[in-house]
């Protein structure tokens, strides 16, 4: 049985922080459960980080749904979140609840996230309603890349730290399950953490939300185009790469791989036997 959005809802309530990270294959996501992630998104950001887009502007539907597949065929037991990707949910409400209802029917994910506050309440509303489960994603909300001008900490002012408080709530009147705060002030995030009953994932948003969230690639130091101040890197995966294919390199040029240990053989019979024949005539 997966983790439920209700597990999530009880984690708060017990003060047991939520640890959450994005995952984009059946190789890395299986690797991250047998750790005991309870928690998978496979957000949009493998725009960046997989298919290497400058933005998560151009990602769709269908290249959604076919790396939450691959997640969700690596776990049996993680909650898989499928992100809604930038004009999914935008457009028409019918046409969210769709595209949403396509990441669990044909991707097997067992929630989704979409960006924005209270401009978004009613779809949100809406796609819940048609028993869909969806994470908010409040802050800095990286689809909107072009209207913010660049990736900067939201919620700084009075007016728009607000602002933020408002989108809070009103996600979780709407029937949010949970909220990832992204680039908000750890002040302002601990405050909605507080005041919120969902709980709240946190990416550069401070100690005080009810979970984190880091990025597979930043976690593990497999991606340098861009480091988020937010980045933790808890292993060097990329100098690692690159070690192991200057060694291999190296070990092809002068055959010291493969050794006997890494080929197969034929009997010397066989061998003899051949040696003693022309290429079959064509
Ligand atoms: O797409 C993503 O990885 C995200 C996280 C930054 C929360 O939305």
């Amino acid at each position: 049985m997966r983790i439920t959005i209700r597990d999530l809802k009880q984690m708060k309530r017990r003060g047991e922080k939520i640890p959450m990270i994005t995952a984009y294959d059946y190789t890395s996501a299986k690797l991250l459960e047998q750790a005991g992630i309870p928690l998978m998104l496979v957000g949009d950001s493998l725009g960046q980080v997989v298919l290497g887009y400058d933005s998560t502007v151009p990602v769709t539907m269908d290249e959604m749904v076919h790396h939450v597949k691959t997640v969700v065929r690596g776990t049996e037991k993680a909650h898989i979140i499928g992100d809604m990707p930038f004009l999914s949910y935008h457009a028409e409400i019918p046409e969210a609840i769709r595209n949403a209802g396509r990441l669990l029917k044909d991707g097997g994910a067992q929630s989704v996230k979409l960006e924005g506050g209270q401009y978004m309440a009613e779809t949100v509303s809406r796609i819940v309603k048609s028993g869909i489960p969806v994470m908010g994603h409040i802050g800095l909300t990286p689809q909107s890349v072009n209207q913010l001008g660049g990736y900067r900490v939201q919620g700084k002012s009075l007016s728009a730290a607000m602002d933020l408080m408002e989108d809070a709530r009103v996600l979780e009147e709407a029937g949010a399950y949970a909220i990832v705060l992204e680039c908000v002030p750890a002040q302002l995030a601990k405050l909605i953490s507080e005041r919120v009953k969902v709980p709240t994932i946190g990416i550069g948003a401070g100690v005080g939300c009810d979970g984190q969230v880091q990025i597979f690639h930043d976690f593990l130091g497999l991606f340098d185009d861009f480091v988020p101040k937010h980045a933790r890197r808890y292993a060097e995966l990329g100098e690692a790469i690159k070690n192991a294919a200057t060694v291999y390199i190296s070990d092809v040029q002068t055959e010291a791989f493969p050794t006997d240990k890494e080929s197969f053989t034929m009997s010397e019979s066989v061998l003899h036997e051949l040696e003693g024949r022309a290429f079959k005539p064509a």
